[in-house]
């Protein structure tokens, strides 16, 4: 579980590096809500504000300034990333 968390968060962190590097950094939970039930969190901020999240009960991305509105709908449009995502559980 763990291992697989941080394949994905470098994988975010690798998409948004190209943007600002120095500023970046990601959060990944793995909330236990219950024995058997695991929330699925990640989240990229900028200058300590919150960018980009997923949640995985919602089992999408949530973008919170324009930009990155954009790229959480395009993440949500490809079936093959959510997918992934969803594996992750
Ligand atoms: C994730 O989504 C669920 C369902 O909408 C919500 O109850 C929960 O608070 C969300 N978690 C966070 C950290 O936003």
């Amino acid at each position: 579980m763990g291992m697989k968390c941080s394949f994905s968060l470098l994988f975010l962190v690798l998409f948004f590096s190209r943007v600002d590097a120095l500023f970046a950094h990601g959060l990944l939970h793995c909330q236990f809500t219950s024995p058997d039930d695991v929330v699925y969190l990640e989240q990229i901020f900028f200058n300590k504000v919150l960018q980009i999240q997923y949640n995985s009960t919602l089992g999408k991305y949530t973008g919170y300034t324009e930009k990155t509105k954009e790229i959480a709908e395009g993440l949500n449009k490809n079936p093959k990333f959510i997918k992934e995502e969803k594996k992750m559980n």
